[in-house]
């Protein structure tokens, strides 16, 4: 909801986010922090879930500040019973859930020559795991009120095997086909999920790395992007246009192709 004022009166400009229930993953942060901002600031009423308690402390404080509606649920996604509790609290506080984002994630850059399978492990639980508990979290009700939207923060990355991102591509292709399930047994019970597919984005998990990011896009701009494609319910949306085209004719390339061009222009140094 925003409010305009046209000299004499106010009007509620009312949108698909306004007096939404929203339980976003990840909100301490990069991506989760911007899409919660936003959100927020277009009517939704925020649930924000992260480990570090006092970053989304300060984010509560921002939306607050700005007017919005938004609370703190400090909570580990690779934890069930944690993420099932952080819902009931949203829930106590705003009303049922509406909207879920599941974007909660890490993304070590690793050589295969140096395999941690803890690390893989670790990938695994966060960004899949994760995904799973968070879903676990709000299904019951999405399905009994036949209403919902599923939301998956997914990368370009899911599409094939890069260099260095063994667990990181897995997870994403797990996320990936994770959602597209849940997308066919839903759909028909009214709750509709968007699997997200972004490039690279200007976010403290891309800070610091030297190898090139083609296309590499500004917080702010990929915000938008991703609201757009929540608020008109996409199925699956990837972006940029630029790099999701290459990645799509990746999928195209015969192996030895493939390889050769992945192995000589990684994005991970
Ligand atoms: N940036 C990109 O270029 C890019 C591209 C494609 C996809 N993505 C995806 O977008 C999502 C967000 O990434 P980002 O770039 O915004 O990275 P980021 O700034 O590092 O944020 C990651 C967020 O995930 C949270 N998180 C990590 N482990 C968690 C756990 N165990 N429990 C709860 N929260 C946890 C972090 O919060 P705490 O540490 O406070 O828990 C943080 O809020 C990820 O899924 C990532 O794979 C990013």
């Amino acid at each position: 909801m925003r409010l305009h004022s046209n000299g004499s009166s106010t009007q509620l400009a009312l949108n698909y986010l306004t007096n939404k229930v929203v339980l976003i993953t990840g909100a301490s942060s990069g991506i989760g922090r911007g899409l919660a901002l936003e959100l927020a600031r277009r009517g939704a009423s925020m649930g924000l879930v992260a480990r570090r308690a006092e970053l989304i402390a300060e984010v509560v404080r921002e939306i607050e500040a700005a007017g919005g509606k938004a609370v703190a649920l400090p909570a580990d996604v690779q934890e069930m019973e944690s993420m099932a509790a952080a819902a009931e609290t949203l829930r106590a506080r705003f009303g049922p859930i509406d909207i879920l984002i599941a974007n909660a994630g890490i993304g070590p850059t690793r050589d295969a020559a140096d395999f941690s399978a803890r690390e893989v492990s670790s990938v695994i639980n966060v960004n899949v795991i994760g995904a799973s508990n968070s879903v676990a979290a709000v299904i019951p009700e999405m399905v009994a009120r036949g209403s919902g939207q599923l939301v998956a923060i997914s990368s370009l990355a899911a599409y094939r095997g890069l260099p260095r991102s063994a667990a990181y591509c897995a997870s994403k292709a797990a996320v990936s086909a994770f959602f597209e399930s849940l997308r066919l047994d839903l759909g028909p019970r009214g709750v509709a999920v968007t699997i997200i597919h972004p490039g690279f984005i200007k976010t403290p998990l891309t800070q610091g790395r030297e190898a090139q990011m083609p296309f590499l896009m500004e917080l702010d701009a990929a915000v938008a992007k991703m609201v757009g494609a929540i608020e008109k319910r996409r199925k699956r949306y990837s972006f940029p246009w630029q790099l999701a085209t290459i990645v799509r004719a990746g999928m195209l390339m015969p192996i030895w192709m493939y390889d050769q061009i992945s192995r000589a222009n990684s994005f991970r140094e």
